[in-house]
């Protein structure tokens, strides 16, 4: 655009454009069914369905299609939420987070292409069950290892900037984790340069607290 300008400033200073940001989302898959199950992203009813829900003589006559499929009252059935569509609305936002708030606390740049967590989110409930193994070979900060943590599958994470990986580390932290220790950890992590297992640099960071040992030993059990 001229004069420098972007679709982000004419949305947020001059106020006269709408948000245009959209990003294409490739999922690949190794075989024609993958372990894909909508039922784990179902999002709430729209009103017309609820109403539908709650009176479906109503509302809606079975009948068949010209297609000659047959919609029953079945279609009126609640399964507790809709299917998505194919348009995820998800805000790029992340003001609040633990990992921005250390980042600022001790002055480490945080990483500058962050995923917004709703968005591994949603490809790990969907195309995974609880128990299984996420690989992010491009972790960045790691959201997709936060992602996977908090809906209780194991986590693996690559990434070629040590200090990205360091600063991973705010993601998992207590929330009242003081400033002190959460530097002890990047700090230990950005040195490390060995071959073992990341939690043994963790247990041998600067003064953590029982707390913090026990909920890292947990998240890098792999
Ligand atoms: C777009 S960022 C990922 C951001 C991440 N999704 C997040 O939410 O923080 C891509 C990352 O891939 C890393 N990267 C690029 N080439 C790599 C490689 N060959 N091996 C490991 N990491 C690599 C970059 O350093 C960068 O941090």
């Amino acid at each position: 655009m001229a004069n420098g300008t972007t679709p982000s400033r004419l949305a947020t200073s001059q106020l006269i454009l709408l948000f245009l940001d959209r990003s294409t989302v490739w999922w690949l898959s190794k075989s024609d069914y993958p372990k894909a199950d909508v039922r784990r992203v179902l999002v709430p009813y729209s009103d017309r369905m609820k109403k539908l829900h709650r009176n479906p003589e109503k509302y809606y006559s079975p009948k068949v299609r010209p297609s000659g499929h047959d919609i029953s009252t079945e279609f009126a059935t609640d399964n507790g939420g809709a299917i998505p569509s194919n348009l995820l609305q998800i805000p790029n936002t992340e003001s609040v987070s633990q990992y921005l708030r250390l980042c600022s606390a001790l002055q480490i740049e945080a990483h500058p292409a962050r995923f917004p967590v709703k968005l591994p989110t949603f490809f790990i409930k969907f195309l995974t069950e609880p128990g299984d193994l996420v690989l992010d070979i491009f972790a960045g900060s790691n959201t997709t290892g936060l992602a996977a943590e908090t809906t209780q599958r194991r986590w693996l994470a690559f990434e070629k900037e040590r200090q990205y990986l360091a600063a991973s580390i705010f993601r998992f932290l207590d929330k009242d984790v003081s400033e002190k220790q959460a530097k002890g950890l990047y700090m230990r992590l950005l040195d490390f340069h060995g071959s073992t297992h990341i939690e043994q640099t963790i247990i041998a960071a600067e003064e953590p607290s029982e707390e913090i040992l026990d909920t890292q030993l947990s998240l890098f059990e792999l």
